[in-house]
């Protein structure tokens, strides 16, 4: 069964309909890995595209067990390693949209545990998950997250956040680290001692830096590629387990 997403893709594909500025619809996840090609190219990415994304076996179960996205079976295949959110935790999501790491949390926390989700983008109602909506890089945004945490500190930080890809790899990397800095600091600020983190950042030079950092206000540290990351993807999770607190956070003010 299509979603109304994919009718409306696979429609504009099979009629080879171009919208608006006379470009073809291009989902936004997509845009930076098609910018730059040719009408007849990017139709056969998409084309392409559809065609893997209907065989995805996450992306399948994710529609048979009512999880917003394939990123779900992500943060179940990390926390099943690595025992990150457990029952009753208060945990931070950055980046949540659409949804499906914050329904996974949910679940995991149960009913006597908070999640709080915040993105850029809207996101329909979650039952049981406060969420937000503003950039983690501004500080109204922080400030905003901070007043819905109020006295409580955060057992859990996850960051699922990535920027717009623009299909240049270091420029990609670049920004996605400077995302998983903020995460970063957020978590140094708000985690409880022992509290655990989950950060996604595009691999490359900047990564074993930021790792350092991670390396250093954790107790256990380690870099991690769920099976359901897609093996094309330059994804990769950084796992920091048992906070120090904040004396150890070297770049804080
Ligand atoms: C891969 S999606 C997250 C998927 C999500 N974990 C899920 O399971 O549904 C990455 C998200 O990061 C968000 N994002 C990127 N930069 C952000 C920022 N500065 N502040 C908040 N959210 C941001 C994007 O809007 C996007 O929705």
């Amino acid at each position: 069964m299509l979603s109304a997403v994919d009718a409306i893709v696979h429609v504009a594909l099979c009629a080879g309909l171009t919208l608006g500025s006379g470009r073809l619809i291009v989902p936004a996840g997509l845009q930076g890995e098609v910018a730059g090609l040719t009408d007849w190219k990017r139709w056969a990415y998409m084309s392409k595209w559809m065609h893997e994304r209907r065989r995805d076996q996450y992306y399948r179960r994710a529609k048979g067990e009512g999880y917003r996205s394939r990123a779900a079976y992500k943060l179940k295949q990390v926390n099943d390693r690595y025992h990150l959110v457990r029952r009753g935790d208060v945990v931070v999501d950055l980046g949540c949209a659409p949804g499906s790491w914050s329904q996974v949390a949910a679940q995991l926390v149960g009913p006597e545990g908070t999640v709080i989700g915040i993105d850029l983008q809207p996101v329909e109602p979650i039952p049981g998950v406060v969420i937000l909506q503003g950039d983690m890089v501004e500080a109204d945004t922080v400030a905003a997250l901070e007043e819905v945490l109020g006295a409580r500190q955060a057992d859990v930080v996850l960051s699922d956040m990535s920027p717009k890809t623009t299909g240049h790899r270091l420029r990609d990397h670049l920004r996605s680290v400077a995302l998983a800095e903020a995460a970063f600091d957020f978590a140094c600020h708000h985690l409880r001692l022992g509290g655990n983190l989950l950060v996604k950042v595009f691999e490359g030079e900047a990564l074993a830096e930021f790792l350092s950092e991670v390396g250093s206000t954790f107790h256990f540290c380690k870099v991690h590629a769920p099976p359901a990351s897609r093996k094309e993807s330059s994804e990769t999770y950084v796992v920091g387990r048992g906070f120090h607190g904040m004396p150890r956070c070297s770049h804080l003010r």
